[in-house]
């Protein structure tokens, strides 16, 4: 089954606050758009890719990607949406017809592994409808109110940590783009939008280089992550 890819790159990178939209801040001389763009291609499983871009942008993404991508690889651009669950909708609309697996790849994961792609990949296609790859919690973390008193700890055993690329049979990923867009849900994750239909998600192992760049201290791990893989 031909698998697709659609990156939410749409986003401001408010947090990280570089003055630019986080997808095209450069870090070792690539953008994180295009350091998530080449992880994918180099999996060799991606077939087709959408990119939503950030507003505005569109037109210029491809050209300031530094080394231009592979033509074996069939790369879409479309305007991002005020969400990230719009910015996926949006790419979605314009995903080739044959696909029938898509992965869905934040441009914030950029140095995600190529073989998390595949992973994934083979996990949809092993017969899971929908697939995350996931980490143990490392902190405890807690429930608050809004006096800011602690109402509770949940069990860390039983929760993970989830990453991208998340892997779905296309009808699935389409019914809860749908589905969330018709009950006016914001999820934070694809799976998510699943979830609520009450569809099964899988997990498998995730990958600790698949953090997502967030704050100005992810760079300084990005940076670091980039000079041990050229050591
Ligand atoms: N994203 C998107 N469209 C949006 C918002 C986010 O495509 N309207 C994308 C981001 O570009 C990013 C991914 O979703 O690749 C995860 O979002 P996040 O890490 O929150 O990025 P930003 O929204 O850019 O950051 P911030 O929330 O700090 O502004
Ligand atoms: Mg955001």
């Amino acid at each position: 089954a031909a698998v697709g890819l659609i990156i939410p790159a749409a986003g401001m990178g408010e947090r990280l606050g570089v003055g630019v939209p986080k997808a095209l801040y450069t870090v070792g001389g690539q953008t994180l758009l295009g350091h998530a763009l080449r992880s994918s291609v180099d999996s060799g499983v991606v077939s087709s890719v959408v990119i939503a871009a950030p507003v505005g942008l569109a037109g210029r993404v491809l050209d300031i990607l530094q080394p231009p991508l592979p033509r074996t690889v069939n790369v879409q651009v479309v305007d991002g949406g005020r969400s990230r669950q719009e910015s996926v909708r949006a790419a979605l609309a314009v995903l080739p017809e044959n696909l029938d697996v898509v992965l869905v790849h934040d441009a914030a994961r950029c140095l995600t592994p190529a073989k998390m792609f595949v992973d994934i990949a083979h996990a949809v296609w092993s017969g899971h409808d929908a697939v995350v790859p996931g980490l143990p919690v490392v902190d405890t973390l807690k429930q608050v109110n809004g006096a800011g008193e602690v109402t509770g700890t949940p069990d860390r055993s039983v929760l993970r940590a989830v990453q991208t690329p998340q892997g779905f049979r296309r009808a699935v990923l389409e019914r809860a783009h749908n589905a969330g867009a018709q009950n006016g849900s914001d999820a934070t994750d694809d799976a998510g939008l699943v979830e609520r239909m009450g569809s099964p998600v899988h997990v498998v192992p995730g990958d600790e280089e698949a953090f997502k760049v967030t704050r100005p201290l992810d760079l300084l791990l990005a940076e670091a992550v980039l000079a041990r893989r050229r050591a």
